[in-house]
């Protein structure tokens, strides 16, 4: 490699570890190949997931408390994805706001179930092609969706592993995630998210 060619591997490092700091996973080159599972049963799916863990995303940064809950509606799913953002006072976390966003998702090849196309108030970070690839789910405990989107010669990661049960762990989450590191994946920019005492729920 020649030196104007390592200086600029440097500088985009420095900047993509700068800016995994402000709330963002950025990857240099193509994205990982996570592939989607090869079926869906698209009615088993529905209902609430919790967040267990999620990368970054600066479009949920504070957000605990999230999930995101899936609807029948047609041929497409309603998604409605909800947090709070909480501050912890005196050791007590109080809610600052709650926080709702609906938007549909798409099967938009229907060879490719678990390739999803999900899109929040014409908004759509896929540019018309999936953006939401299931990779694994059993319907009942977890399901690790991922997104990835390349600009130029980098990256932007989300991923998320999700469950029915909020704040338990998947019994087979490191299975989960070394499946998903086998992949390319980065599962180190996984952070848990806080479930507990969450208003409105029991
Ligand atoms: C993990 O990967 C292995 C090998 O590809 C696969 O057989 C297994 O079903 C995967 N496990 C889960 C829970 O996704």
């Amino acid at each position: 490699m020649d030196c104007k060619a390592l200086l600029l591997v440097i500088f985009i490092l420095a900047i993509s570890t700068g800016i995994s700091h402000c709330g963002i996973v950025l990857g240099l080159g193509k994205c990982p190949t996570v592939t989607a599972q090869s079926t869906l049963d698209k009615a088993q799916y529905l209902g609430v997931w919790y967040e267990y863990q999620r990368f970054p995303a600066i479009f949920e940064a504070g957000l605990d408390c999230t999930t995101a809950t899936y609807g029948e509606d047609g041929d497409d799913i309603s998604v409605t994805n909800a947090g709070t953002v909480r501050i912890n006072l005196f050791g007590t976390k109080v809610v600052l706001n709650k926080n709702s966003v609906d938007g549909t998702a798409t099967i938009p090849d229907s060879s490719k179930p678990a390739e999803l196309q999900v899109s929040f108030g014409g908004f759509d970070m896929g540019n018309n092609s999936p953006n939401y690839f299931i990779q694994a789910t059993d319907y009942t405990n977890y399901a690790v969706v991922f997104s990835c989107s390349e600009f130029l010669f980098v990256n932007i990661q989300f991923a998320w592993i999700l469950t029915r049960d909020p704040g338990v762990a998947p019994t087979n989450l490191a299975t989960l995630e070394s499946n998903l590191s086998d992949a390319g994946v980065d599962v180190s920019k996984f952070m848990v998210i806080d479930q507990s005492g969450c208003p409105g729920r029991d």
